[in-house]
This record gives C-alpha cells, sequence and structure tokens, in this order.
C-alpha cells in the first residue's frame, strides 16, 4: 500500500504539460545559423530540459566546435562538481575550473551578423575553492573586456532564491577574424584567485535586431539627455544585456523566445517598484500583426507584446508606474520599450496618452501606442540612448539606478483614458572607447531569510490588514520556540544531507552509461531477485504506464520499483536523460530516484520505499490513525519545501503540476516527499484526444483554472493545487465529492463561500482538529489558502511565501501549546495589537477580479470567453469543461 508512486501514476496532464513547457507554441521566427551551447566539464553531449544539447567540453581534442588552450607553463584547469548538489541543471552541475588563464576558441565562419554570447555561472563553492575567490576578467579576442575583477558571489539575486548568473553579450566579430577566443583571467593579485565557467553559449542574432542599420533612415535611437535622434549602435560596439524584463506577467523562459533563447524576466518584485499598477494581458486570444511591417517578427515572443502594465481603473492618486535597474555609471545604456496596444476599448488615437522618463528625464512627452503603432495589436519598439553618470563629486563606476517611468496626463487633458501602457523593456550597456564593458560589482546584501509571508500586495488598492492579536510574551515565547524549532530542523536536515552524500558515494558502481555518483544500475537479476521474478504479490501499484511492486535490493532496503510496460515507446536515450535529470534532484522532501535498470526492453525505474503511503491515507477514506493538528502542519510544510525546490533550486522552474495529497509520501519518521514529479516524459509519446481528456477528468479539483482558461502554465498553478490540499488536509475530504449537494460537492468553492459568510468556516473543519486548532490559527490559515487558490496566478503567493506561512502557523500552534500551559497563572492580560500578516481579503480580490476583466475587457478568466485555439489545444470537450467548472462561484 505505501508506494512512492501513486496508484494511477503520474497521470496524463503531466505530459501535456511537458509538452507544453518543452516546445514553444508557435513556431520560432528565428533560426540562428550559429548555435552552440557547451557545458564546461561535462564529458558528452546532455540535453537539458527545454530540450537543448549541450556539447560537453571535457573530450573536445578532435572537435571541430571549439578548442580549449592554455598556457603549458602554468597550473592547469580541471573539472569539477560543485560541493553542494542542490543545483541539478544543465549546464551547473559541473564546472572547469582554474587559477590560470585559459581560453575557449569557437571557429565561427558567419561574419555578416552578430552573436550573442551567454556565460553561465553557478558560484558556489567548488572543491578546494572558496566562492569568496572566484575572482577574474573575461576578454574576448584578447581586445574587448566583457568582466574585469568579477566577483562571482556578489552577483547572486537573493531575493529571488536565485542561484546562477547569466551573462549575455552581443558581438560583432570582424570579417578578418573567423575565431571566436574567450578568455579566463583569475585576479593574479593574490594566489588563491580562480576562474570559473560553467557553461558557454554562442548564438547567432539577425544583424540589425540591436546593432543600428545605417542604411535605414527611419530608425532613431533618441539621446534622452540631449534629445538629438543620431545616436547609432555601430559595429565596433559590443553590448551587454542587462536587464530583459516582460512588463506585466511571468518570465518567458529561452525555450519560448523566437529562436535566439533570450530570457524575458518578469518585472514584479524586483523592478517594479510597486505593485500599484495592473497587469493585463490579452487572454492569449490574439495574434501580433506583422503586415504593417513595423518589427520583424523576431523582435520578441508575442507573449510579451500580448501583455502590460497599465494604471488600473481604479487608480484615483497620480503616481508614477516606475521600475528601476541597477546599473554602473559612466556608460551609456541603450534602453528599448517595447509597446502593443491589444486593448479592445482602445479603437483610436488619442485614447490613451502618457509620458515616459527614463532616468528622471522626460524622454517621451506624449506617448500614443495607437498612433505610433497604427492600429490594435501592432507591435513597435522605441530605443533611447542613456548615459548614466556617477553622483556629484565621485569619478569612479558606481552602481546607481536607471529608472523608467510613466506618467498619466493630468485631469482635464484630451484623453479619453489617463492610463500608461508598456509591454517590454531591455536595456544594454554600451562598451566605451577603450573597448571595456566591465562594471563595478554590486555591494554585498546578505541574503534574507523569509520568515513571515510577504503581504500579497493588490493591484486594487483595497488591501485589508488584518491586525492579528497576539500578546507580546506570546510572540517572544513563540519567536524562542520557533528559533529552537528552525536550529533543530536545520540540524538535522544537515546530517541527513550528509549522510545521503555519503551512502551515495559508497554505492557501488554499476555498468550505467550514467555516472555512477548519480543514480545506482541495477542489473535485470537484481531486480528479479528483489521482486521473486516480478511476482504479483508485490504489486503495490497499477497504472496506465506499468506496475509498480514493492522489492528488497541485496535482500535488505525496501525500495518500489517501477516497471514500465515493455513498449512504452520511450527511446533509451530519452529514458537516460530522464533519469539523469530526475536523479540530479535531490532534497529531503522530494522522494528520490535511486537507480534504474534497462536491459532488453526492459525500462525500470528504482525509488526509495516510503513506509507510511500517502498523506491522502491519514486524512480520510482509510483505518489509519488520524492525525493531529501539529502534525498535520509539518507533513504540510515538508511538502511545500519539496515544492519549492522544485520551483526555485533549478533554474528553469520546474513545476510539478499534479500536487494533491496522494502524491505526498511519508517515510517511517512521518517526514513528507513530494513525488512523482517530471517523469511524465517516460510515459508513451503519442499523445492522442483521449488521453487528454482523461487527464482532465483525473486531476478534477486539484487543477488551476487559469491553466485551463488562459493555458498559462507557471508554478503558481501548483501553489493552486496545494491549496487545494491545504484544504483537503483542514477539512478531511476530498476535493470533489460528486454524491454531495452543489454547495458543498467542491471543497474549493464550499470553502470561498464560507469564507464570505465567515460565521459558518469552523463547520467545515475536520471534527478530529477542531478542538486544537485555535480562532486565530483557523484565520490565519484560511487566508493563506485564499491566496494559494486566488484566480490569478500572480495574485497568489509563492511557494516560498507558503512556506514562511506554514512555518508560521506551526510557531501558533507551538506558542498556543505553551501559553496553554502557563494560561492558568497569567490569565489574559495579553495587549491586543502587533500587525503580523497582511492578505487580500476575498472580498478584496474578487473585487479585484471583476474590475480587471473589466478593465477595458481585456484581461478575463470567464470560461465563455476561452479561445477556439486554447480548446483545440487543451481539446476539452463542451461537457468535459463544464465538468471543471469554474471554482469560483459567481
Ligand atoms: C516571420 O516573418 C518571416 C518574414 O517576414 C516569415 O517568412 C516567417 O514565416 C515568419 N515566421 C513566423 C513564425 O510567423
Ligand atoms: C554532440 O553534439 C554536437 C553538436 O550537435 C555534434 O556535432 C556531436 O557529434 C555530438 N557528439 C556526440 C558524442 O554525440
Ligand atoms: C601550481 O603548480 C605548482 C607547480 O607545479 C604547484 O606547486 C602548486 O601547488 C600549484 N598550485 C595549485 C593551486 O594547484
Ligand atoms: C593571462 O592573461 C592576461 C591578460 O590577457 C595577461 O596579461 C597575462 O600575461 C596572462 N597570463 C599568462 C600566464 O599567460
Ligand atoms: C559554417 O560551418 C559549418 C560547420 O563547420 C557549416 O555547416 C556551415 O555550412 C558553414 N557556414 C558557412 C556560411 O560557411
Ligand atoms: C568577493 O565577495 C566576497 C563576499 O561575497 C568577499 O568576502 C570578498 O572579500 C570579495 N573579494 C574581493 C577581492 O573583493
Ligand atoms: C584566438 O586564439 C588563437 C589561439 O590561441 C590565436 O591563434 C588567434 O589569433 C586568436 N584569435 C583572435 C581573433 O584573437
Ligand atoms: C584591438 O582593437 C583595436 C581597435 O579596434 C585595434 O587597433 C587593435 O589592434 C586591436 N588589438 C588586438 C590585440 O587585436
Ligand atoms: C513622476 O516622475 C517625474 C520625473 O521624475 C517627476 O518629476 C514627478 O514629480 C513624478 N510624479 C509623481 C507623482 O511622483
Amino acid at each position: 500500500m505505501a508506494n512512492p508512486i501513486n496508484k494511477t501514476f503520474h497521470t496524463q496532464i503531466t505530459i501535456l504539460s511537458l509538452i507544453l513547457l518543452l516546445y514553444p507554441l508557435v513556431a520560432n521566427s528565428y533560426k540562428p545559423d550559429y548555435n552552440l551551447a557547451i557545458n564546461c566539464g561535462y564529458s558528452t553531449n546532455t540535453t537539458s530540459l527545454d530540450n537543448r544539447i549541450w556539447v560537453g567540453d571535457d573530450d573536445i581534442e578532435n572537435s571541430n566546435l571549439l578548442s580549449f588552450t592554455e598556457p603549458k607553463t602554468t597550473n592547469q584547469s580541471f573539472i569539477t562538481k560543485p560541493i553542494s548538489l542542490s543545483n541539478t541543471q544543465i549546464p551547473f552541475t559541473t564546472a572547469r575550473v582554474s587559477i590560470s588563464n585559459f581560453t575557449y576558441s569557437f571557429p565561427i565562419n558567419i561574419t555578416n551578423s552578430p552573436v550573442f554570447i551567454r556565460l553561465h555561472f553557478y558560484p558556489t563553492s567548488y572543491q578546494n575553492f572558496e566562492l569568496s575567490n572566484a575572482i577574474f576578467s573575461v576578454e574576448v579576442n584578447n581586445n574587448l573586456t566583457l568582466l574585469k575583477n568579477f566577483n562571482a558571489s556578489l552577483w547572486l539575486h537573493h531575493d529571488d532564491n536565485e542561484e546562477n548568473i547569466i551573462k549575455e553579450y552581443c558581438i560583432q566579430i570582424k570579417p578578418n577574424e573567423n575565431l571566436l577566443n574567450i578568455t579566463f583571467i583569475p585576479n593574479n593579485k593574490n594566489n588563491v584567485s580562480y576562474a570559473f565557467i560553467n557553461g558557454i553559449e554562442v548564438v547567432s542574432m539577425p544583424s540589425f535586431l540591436y546593432y543600428s542599420d545605417l542604411d535605414d533612415l527611419n530608425y532613431h535611437i533618441r539621446s534622452v539627455h540631449t534629445g538629438t535622434t543620431d545616436y547609432k549602435i555601430q559595429k565596433d560596439k559590443a553590448l551587454e544585456m542587462v536587464y530583459r524584463v516582460n512588463v506585466g506577467e511571468n518570465q518567458v523562459p529561452p525555450n519560448q523566445d523566437t529562436g535566439m533563447f533570450r530570457n524575458w524576466d518578469n518585472d514584479y518584485p524586483r523592478y517594479l517598484k510597486k505593485q500599484y499598477s495592473n497587469s493585463i494581458s490579452s487572454g492569449y486570444r490574439d495574434h501580433l500583426n506583422y503586415l504593417k511591417n513595423t518589427v520583424p517578427n523576431y523582435t520578441a515572443p508575442e507573449v510579451v507584446y500580448l501583455t502590460s502594465r497599465s494604471y488600473g481603473t481604479n487608480a484615483n492618486e497620480d503616481y508614477n508606474v516606475t521600475w528601476s535597474f541597477e546599473v554602473d555609471s559612466s556608460f551609456t545604456y541603450m534602453v528599448r520599450l517595447h509597446f502593443c496596444e491589444f486593448d479592445i476599448h482602445i479603437t483610436d488615437q488619442t485614447y490613451r496618452v502618457f509620458k515616459i522618463f527614463i532616468d528622471d528625464t522626460l524622454a517621451e512627452g506624449l506617448v500614443d501606442v495607437f498612433f505610433w503603432n497604427g492600429g490594435r495589436l501592432i507591435p513597435i519598439h522605441r530605443d533611447y540612448a542613456v548615459t548614466m553618470y556617477p553622483k556629484e563629486g565621485n569619478s569612479h563606476i558606481e552602481r546607481v539606478n536607471l529608472s523608467i517611468k510613466l506618467q498619466r496626463l493630468p485631469d482635464h487633458t484630451p484623453t479619453r483614458y489617463r492610463d500608461v501602457l508598456l509591454n517590454g523593456i531591455e536595456i544594454f550597456k554600451i562598451s566605451n572607447n577603450n573597448k571595456n564593458l566591465a562594471g563595478v560589482n554590486p555591494k554585498y546584501l546578505p541574503p534574507k531569510e523569509p520568515l513571515l509571508p510577504s503581504p500579497q500586495s493588490n493591484s486594487k488598492s483595497s488591501t485589508i490588514v488584518i491586525f492579528i492579536a497576539v500578546g507580546v510574551s506570546c510572540l517572544l515565547l513563540a519567536a524562542v520556540v520557533g528559533m529552537i524549532v528552525f536550529v533543530r530542523r536545520r540540524r538535522k536536515f544537515q546530517s541527513h544531507l550528509e549522510t545521503e552524500e555519503r551512502s551515495w558515494q559508497t554505492k557501488k558502481e554499476g555498468s550505467s552509461t550514467l555516472p555512477s555518483y548519480l543514480c545506482r544500475y541495477f542489473t535485470i537479476a537484481e531486480i528479479k531477485a528483489a521482486t521473486n521474478n516480478f511476482d504479483d504479490i508485490f504489486i503495490i501499484g497499477v497504472g496506465g504506464f506499468g506496475n509498480v511492486y514493492k522489492g528488497y535490493i541485496d535482500g535488505v532496503t525496501p525500495v518500489a520499483i517501477k516497471r514500465l510496460k515493455p513498449g512504452s515507446q520511450q527511446g533509451v536515450n530519452e529514458f537516460m536523460n530522464e533519469i539523469e535529470l530526475l536523479s540530479q534532484l535531490r532534497h529531503i522532501h522530494l522522494v528520490s530516484l535511486i537507480g534504474y535498470c534497462n536491459e532488453g526492453a526492459e525500462m525500470i525505474l528504482v525509488y526509495d520505499f516510503m513506509q507510511r503511503g500517502t498523506l491522502c491515507e491519514y486524512l480520510y477514506g482509510s483505518d489509519n490513525e488520524l492525525l493531529t493538528w501539529k502534525q498535520r502542519l509539518e507533513i504540510l510544510l515538508g511538502a511545500a519545501r519539496g515544492l519549492h525546490y522544485l520551483h526555485t533550486g533549478a533554474k528553469q522552474n520546474i513545476i510539478h503540476r499534479d500536487v494533491k495529497s496522494t502524491n505526498i509520501l511519508l517515510d517511517e519518521k512521518w517526514v513528507a516527499k513530494v513525488s512523482d514529479f517530471g517523469l511524465s516524459k517516460v510515459g508513451p509519446t503519442g499523445m492522442s484526444m483521449t488521453h487528454v481528456s482523461t487527464v482532465v477528468k483525473g486531476s478534477l479539483g486539484y487543477l488551476d483554472p487559469e491553466y485551463y482558461m488562459r493555458q498559462r502554465l507557471t508554478v503558481k498553478s501548483d501553489v493552486y493545487s496545494f491549496g487545494v490540499v491545504l484544504l483537503e488536509v483542514l477539512c478531511a475530504r476530498p476535493p470533489l465529492v460528486r454524491s454531495l449537494d452543489k454547495k458543498t460537492s467542491s471543497l474549493v468553492i464550499w470553502f470561498q463561500r464560507c469564507y464570505k459568510e465567515d460565521s459558518i468556516l469552523e463547520d467545515m473543519v475536520d471534527p478530529f482538529i477542531k478542538d486544537s486548532i485555535t480562532t486565530k490559527c483557523l484565520k490565519y490559515y484560511s487566508q493563506m489558502v485564499l491566496s494559494c487558490l486566488h484566480d490569478d496566478g500572480n495574485q497568489r503567493m509563492s511557494m516560498s511565501d507558503v512556506v514562511g506561512a506554514l512555518e508560521f502557523a506551526l510557531q501558533l500552534v507551538m506558542s498556543e501549546e505553551d501559553s496553554r500551559l502557563s494560561e492558568t497563572q497569567e490569565k489574559e492580560k495579553s495587549v491586543q495589537r502587533l500587525p503580523l500578516l497582511q492578505f487580500t481579503s476575498d472580498d478584496a480580490s474578487d473585487k479585484c477580479f471583476t474590475s480587471s476583466s473589466d478593465d477595458y475587457g481585456s484581461h478575463t478568466s470567464k470560461a465563455s470567453t476561452i479561445s477556439a485555439r486554447t480548446e483545440d489545444q487543451l481539446m476539452l470537450s463542451g461537457s468535459a469543461f463544464s465538468e471543471i467548472g469554474n471554482p469560483r462561484a459567481r
């Protein structure tokens, strides 16, 4: 019964999602002539999550793709792995490290188009090397400095849990040089400095994407400070892409770019100063119109132009919508702003007119995107040059803020909507006359410790601040208890990791083609011995992909063995790639893949066996003991941490896509482990319509409504599903019970209604825990659930916020337990104060929902507006769809 792979296996929704994730929805509009990605320190070619081939550089003696040189006289470079196992993304699992110069040379025979150079760094400690000593310079063809005394450790954005640094440059190779040399030079001031690199990409780009076409008389770059329009970016300049942002919505990952593998960041919260402004999207119903030739179709992905920010209709305060970017002073920057009017209410010129300030200087006095572009759905960009100066009296390069502000016109001006619009921002640093792009390192910022969920700021001002009354004494106690818990848990976690690592190293080597540190190889004989030749009595689960057996390897260690049905259509290569990916995802709260076997037609995966089975079995529908409230919170917290790791531990944001209580497993110590992530690729590849509609039914109750309606698959879809699990745990019932009446059959709808009506929330709570859950705790928990279940993914809390909130809820429970003890002596003289939480109330979110859908009608998630295209792609029949329904009762 206790199996790490749930009984229905990974449902096929994950296949669909994976396909959507891996393959861009639209054909690439640009195909680079030259496209090479190097996985430094790796011996073979690997395929990353987004299906790019990364060529290993460890064995390039005979390669005509690249060559590697280092002076013979100096200490040679070597290949190494990060000490920590936490980053599992290609190309970050290995690095090339050296205390001496080394050079990568790429023979490039295309000299008419510029190229992107992308340098991928994973700043962490490598064998014998401290991260703080990674200080080096990078030069191109001995003539252009990309980085100087680059202190890698200082470039991480701790606020985002980001682990990698990717630097992107644009250079134009001279016609007489058909070699691109990239040289890494450790700082020679002290002998401990070293240089390292994890991955290099060289990808060609269209000639005049960013460089100026000197023959095109219509193209201008306007200099912000002088007002002239004759600035040009000539071929001898190199550019560093410092920021590239999709304004208004989520990140657009490299595989969804137009073919150049550019990454488009999201703008909030890092760059948008306050989330006052409204995020709107066209709902993906529209396509851009390129017929007017305003920009080539590869300029930016459609989604960048079809999402934007504006003021919002009920803003009565006049503020500037402001983005702020930290840049090096003493350089000139090219700022490219992307605009596209997709709003159906903007039907003519003068409907929406506004001003733009760049670096607090008026860059445009009257912006009328409709007029500029000549209509709706026509994309355009405007380019500006701005030179950043250091603060007064300073002659050094320093980090300064480059701001972009949109300001609506004053009242009583002849514009129909006093509103602003921006769809995308790109900022490039332009090399100076010394052929230098290197600036200074940012200041050291210690990593933030997320303790409380960050306030769910609402675009619509109507946020209700909830003051939770906690006595000061109580709070102190909670802090102390929390501290102890934190330290203890940390220690436990550390030791777990260590033992895991140790046991890893001692695992015996198999005949696999994968490095043995990743994963153990089992022979079919071993597997047969473990399962008594696949004896039926060992079956603990049956699913579309085959059976799951419980087995004992080496006669002692219990494992779950998943045997894929022969003919699972999976090529051996894909199978291996998948295993490699999964075996690198290691976290105490994820079920580990311990090994695999592929002999003959057999493809078998071996997982840790989870003694206690699924979380679901301890909530309802079984005779198992019931869990206390505190136990439930601990399990949820563990699962949340596992998901948070999936979302952020890897660069590409792995989305689980099938979060539910049967996919949260428990080991003998009640440690929660998330299972069934990412494996979907091992399933059959030929997907048909029937598969997809079964899928939709199969995961009913957990699926993010936004995911159907707008086909937006983000990490927030997992947050939604996790919100459903949170409810399931609170109420100890399945998300959907068909036999119940309409009001209560859907847990989510029932809850949302109850929350509005406030009083009867307690009635929903599992009677078994009702007495141990205080009103305060219930309130807090409910707000967290509401935020997770928000219709708009952007408004949902992130998984890291959920982790913080669950930690806090657990602290509440513990301090309540303690205070109950001391209550007899000190009768409630507690002070009723201390604002602790700020959550969007359902009321507020409802308002937000309504008004954003009415906001010129462009952003909507009503079922009726699902486009034909979306329906085709999801292949939802009318009936299947009505079964899913809109979880929001309206
Ligand atoms: C992009 O535009 C080019 C030329 O204008 C055209 O040939 C190509 O088909 C377009 N690509 C897409 C994906 O629309
Ligand atoms: C690795 O990939 C490169 C580029 O796609 C290819 O030329 C090379 O043959 C591949 N090497 C192996 C061992 O598959
Ligand atoms: C560099 O090489 C010298 C001489 O071969 C050796 O003594 C020294 O230990 C090496 N340094 C490092 C950091 O490997
Ligand atoms: C390393 O490169 C730098 C810059 O090109 C150069 O000045 C230095 O002499 C090189 N060191 C060696 C040992 O080649
Ligand atoms: C450049 O080189 C590659 C491989 O060496 C070759 O396939 C390609 O045709 C060449 N392109 C040009 C424009 O010479
Ligand atoms: C590099 O940054 C680290 C902090 O992450 C600091 O300790 C170290 O001193 C810095 N090194 C230099 C040479 O500035
Ligand atoms: C690149 O390096 C190679 C070998 O180190 C050298 O022969 C070549 O001249 C260099 N090319 C350029 C453009 O610097
Ligand atoms: C670097 O570029 C400058 C100007 O483009 C040129 O004069 C110089 O010779 C180049 N130096 C090298 C080493 O290629
Ligand atoms: C908006 O920004 C401009 C330029 O920095 C400034 O002059 C103006 O006062 C700002 N307006 C508001 C309301 O902050």
